[in-house]
């Protein structure tokens, strides 16, 4: 009569493996169990979502993924998930590098976009605000399509500010330029507590409260981003007019 007790156990023991594997946030779309191997300094990203100190951050991470070898490029992004703007929360565009490469060691080599020659969002330092709950910065790796080509105008390539950087919309860029499921993701979590909070924060996003146990669900509207025009828009859907501040 093992049998019953046993199962249960072993139900339980892979739900809590299968939490302990997510690479990606509670609830975040799209979501990733491999393991993208992000190293700040001698630092490695482990488990998915540690805390880092911010003066870690300063330089862009060290990637390698032991799952991922191709003579095929990589697409690279960083996004933090809890910008606060207008009493919500919303995205904020930190690192988007296409073009990398693998080595035969898994190593990535990762171009630094120049605004020029070089395509691509340069790398952003977290800067969460003071006395903010710490923010989520989601790293996903993509294999990059075939004749994949960003438009010049793509507001984030480069962006002119750090106004085109918030609200990205990674599931409309998926659409738009047809990327298969991510590669291999990580994520770490920044918080300043050094000071006094000179604001009010909102509650945490849906995405951080959401129980694993619930299915998750995309919000994403497919019907927004048919064309090109319909990608401008879907990438700056999140862009609020108005105010903006130091505070990603
Ligand atoms: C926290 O934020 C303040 C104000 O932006 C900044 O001066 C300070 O360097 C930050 N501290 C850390 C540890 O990031
Ligand atoms: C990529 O471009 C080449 C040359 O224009 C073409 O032959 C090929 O079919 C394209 N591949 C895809 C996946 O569109």
């Amino acid at each position: 009569m093992a049998p019953l007790k046993t199962l249960i156990t072993v139900a339980l023991v892979s739900a809590i493996t299968s939490i302990a594997n997510a690479q990606t946030p509670n609830g975040y779309v799209p979501a990733v169990q491999a393991s993208l191997n992000v190293a700040y300094g001698s630092n490695s990203v482990e488990p998915a979502g540690e805390l880092i100190p911010r003066p870690e951050t300063a330089s862009p991470p060290s990637i390698t993924t032991p799952i991922f070898r191709s003579t095929d490029p990589g697409i690279i992004f960083m996004i933090d998930l809890d910008v606060p703007r207008n009493g919500n929360r919303v995205t904020l565009l930190h690192w988007f590098v296409p073009d990398v490469t693998f080595s035969p060691t898994g190593e990535l080599s990762i171009p630094v976009p120049d605004g020029d020659s070089v395509a691509g969002a340069p790398y952003l330092q977290p800067s969460p605000p003071v006395g903010d709950l710490p923010h989520r910065y989601t790293f996903l790796l993509f294999a990059q399509p075939e004749n994949f080509s960003i438009p010049d105008d793509l507001p984030i390539n480069p962006p002119t500010s750090v106004q085109d950087r918030i609200g990205f919309d990674i599931e409309a860029f998926i659409e738009e330029f047809g990327l298969k499921a991510p590669l291999a993701a990580n994520f770490i979590q920044v918080q300043n507590t050094s000071g006094t909070a000179t604001m009010t924060f909102p509650g945490p996003s849906p995405s951080a409260t959401e129980s694993e146990a619930e299915p998750t669900v995309s919000m994403f509207d497919g019907g927004a981003s048919k064309g090109r025009d319909g990608m401008s828009a879907g990438v700056m859907a999140g862009l609020l007019a108005g105010i903006f501040g130091v505070l990603l």
